[in-house]
């Protein structure tokens, strides 16, 4: 066994060339030392599928407890600093806020195991394709916002459609007015502020601030639910028992609830956005898309595996063990690359080129793998495919509005999206 370490870049660096596109940087680390030692940051990086899988299948050894990664641990380590001087019940309601209920992403068997359970009588496959009829007309009523029958336009598209799309299908799947939903925008952003990326103490206690508000709106909800149940998901979490186990707490719902908003917002805003992207650089693809859109879910998967908007996620070793040959002590972070292991040539034939036919296309890790994969991914399918099945509808000779734009990515190595997509078209 080795404890192998190589002179190879450091993967954080914030660089707009390497947050746009590291897919070089990764292939050199799944070739030259698969399982890499950021001796910088003390990062175990993992870049090939296989090894991935490994790490992601044993979740006691590889603990989900801080999957955020360094910079959140940074981060709850500066608001202990900050709290220093705040009273005990705003301290405690941070603690809560921070624990994000201690449920799912952070939690390891047997408690991980028991929210898996009891939310999949909630979050059923049933509980998506219910609001499909209602996501597409969400998504025509945002084109509206832009678009007039008949006339050239101009829009960027981040702002105006791929971003609060996700986030109104989220309100209407949770039971939530759709009016809150500029609320849940920011509370969104203040849920993952701190992910991938380093911030000031002021900052992030004003990203505090902000989820102690979503915090208690949620509760307030969910006392609704409690007093009288209605047929949203929210209700149906209210409600959800497993035989033999403890029934949720009140922290746990409004957990449920902290997760798919950070989860599930901006990773479905990502993916639409690249998605249309790579349609106006490539007009056959459009052209494609266009002539075949009941094959959309399969573009929309290599969309996934190509631009991933997780790049990767983090588990730190309980004991210490070997991994590709590499030893990793107990407590080291491992950082899986999911966005590496997409590209991976012992699973995907030319990985690096679009191709909607491909074998195995779903073997693509952009939803994780092993027992914290993403329980929003049947969500996330349906609102994506819906969101570009309208803007084709309603939109004809989409292009990019700026002759050579590079898309500005989020100065983030954790997630993966562009900042703005400016286009022209003409509305049908
Ligand atoms: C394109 C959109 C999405 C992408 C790329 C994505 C990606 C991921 C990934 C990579 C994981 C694995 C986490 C890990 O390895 O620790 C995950 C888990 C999760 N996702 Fe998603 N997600 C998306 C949409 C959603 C949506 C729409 C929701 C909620 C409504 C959601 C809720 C969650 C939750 C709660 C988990 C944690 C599951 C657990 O730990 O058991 N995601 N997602």
């Amino acid at each position: 066994m080795s404890t192998a370490t190589r002179p190879t870049q450091p993967i954080f660096d914030q660089e707009p060339d390497a947050m746009r596109c590291p897919y070089p940087h990764y292939a050199r680390l799944r070739h030259e030392a698969p399982v890499f030692h950021d001796t910088e940051h003390d990062i175990y990086v993992v870049t090939r599928h296989a090894d991935i899988e490994r790490v992601n299948t044993a979740p006691r050894l590889f603990s989900s407890q801080n999957p955020m990664g360094p910079t959140v641990s940074g981060a709850v380590a500066a608001v202990g600093r900050a709290l220093s001087d705040a009273t005990p019940e705003f301290a405690e309601r941070v603690r809560v806020v921070m624990s994000r209920g201690d449920v799912l992403f952070t939690q390891d068997p047997p408690d991980h195991t028991r929210h898996r359970r009891i939310l999949a009588k909630a979050f059923t496959p049933r509980s998506v394709t219910r609001i499909e009829p209602r996501i597409r007309e969400l998504c025509h009523g945002l084109v509206d916002g832009f678009a007039v029958s008949g006339d050239p336009g101009e829009v960027d598209l981040v702002p105006a459609f791929c971003s609060p799309a996700p986030v109104q299908a989220l309100a209407t799947l949770l039971g939530v007015p759709v009016e809150k939903s500029g609320d849940f925008a920011r509370w969104a952003d203040a849920i993952n502020a701190a992910i991938g990326t380093t911030m000031t103490d002021e900052a992030l206690l004003a990203t505090l601030e902000t989820q102690i508000e979503f915090w208690t709106f949620f509760e307030n909800e969910i006392a609704d639910r409690e007093r009288d149940p209605g047929d949203d998901l929210l209700s149906a979490i209210v409600r959800a028992r497993d035989e033999g186990d403890e029934p949720l707490t009140r922290n746990e719902m409004v957990g449920f609830c902290s997760q798919f908003i950070g989860a599930g917002a901006d990773t479905t805003t990502k993916l639409i956005a690249s998605f249309v992207l790579m349609l106006c650089e490539n007009p056959d693809l459009m052209a494609q898309v266009r002539s075949r859109p009941e094959e959309l879910p399969r573009y929309l998967e290599e969309a996934l595996r190509l631009e991933s908007p997780v790049q990767g996620l983090f588990r730190v070793a309980t004991e210490d063990t070997e991994l590709g040959g590499v030893a990793i002590p107990a407590g080291a972070h491992v950082w899986v690359v999911y966005a590496s292991g997409n590209r991976d040539e012992e699973v995907f034939d030319a990985p690096e080129s679009f191709d909607p036919d491909r074998a195995h296309l779903r073997s693509h890790q952009a939803f994780g793998h092993g027992p914290h994969s993403c329980i929003g991914a049947p969500l996330a399918r349906s609102v994506a495919r819906i969101a570009v099945e309208v803007l084709l509808e309603r939109l004809d000779d989409i292009a990019l509005a700026e002759p050579g734009f590079v898309p500005r990515y989020d100065p983030s190595y954790v997630m993966h999206g562009m900042q703005r997509l400016p286009l022209t078209f003409t509305a049908r």
